[in-house]
């Protein structure tokens, strides 16, 4: 007999964010599918300098992604100290192409030694947006190219706001 169980499931989804991108909203999306729930947690003091504040990407994140079963937080210093603060034990991650491996995996073999119980599920990120990111996203909108279809509506706006650009 399959036991029930009243307790919801929770990922957190850490990240820089900056700026959100259609494959951030793709994964998010496909954690629900797996979750109760998605947190999706904005790292405040990541070794960057921000092009939108913690506030600008919080509110970008919750316009394109409306579903009362996300949550937007931001957290600073360690991913493992927040995912106990939070009670989870599930890091969810986007995995790019062969790029993107070897940091995942120091990533998470990171954490997982730092945050006992804590593991992190990795979602290949859909073919279509497998070479967007967000650095690529905000050079190509720093030198006036389109970048609508890669990054939500919201997005697109507030970047050709950010580099003076109209319409
Ligand atoms: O979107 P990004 O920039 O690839 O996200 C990286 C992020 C924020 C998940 C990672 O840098 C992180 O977890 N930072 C918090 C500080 C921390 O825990 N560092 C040690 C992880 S090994």
């Amino acid at each position: 007999m399959t036991q029930s169980t009243t307790q919801e499931t929770v990922a957190i989804y850490p990240g820089s964010f900056d700026p959100l991108t259609s494959g951030h909203v793709d994964l998010v999306q496909r954690g629900l599918v797996m979750f109760d729930k998605v947190v999706v947690a904005i790292a405040e003091n990541v070794r960057k300098t921000p092009l939108f504040s913690v506030e600008e990407r919080r509110a970008h994140i919750l316009k394109a992604v409306s579903d009362p079963r996300v949550e937007v937080d931001s957290f600073s210093g360690l991913l493992v100290d927040y995912v106990h603060r939070r009670g989870a034990r599930i890091v969810l991650r986007g995995l790019r192409a062969l790029a993107d491996f070897e940091y995942e995996f120091q990533l998470a073999h990171m954490n997982r030694r730092l945050g006992a119980g804590i593991d992190t599920i990795f979602l290949m990120t859909s073919e279509k947006d497998f070479f967007v990111s967000s650095s690529l996203v905000k050079e190509v909108a720093q030198f006036g190219g389109a970048v609508d279809s890669l990054v939500p509506p919201i997005v697109a706006a507030a970047l050709k706001k950010k580099f003076g650009r109209k319409g």
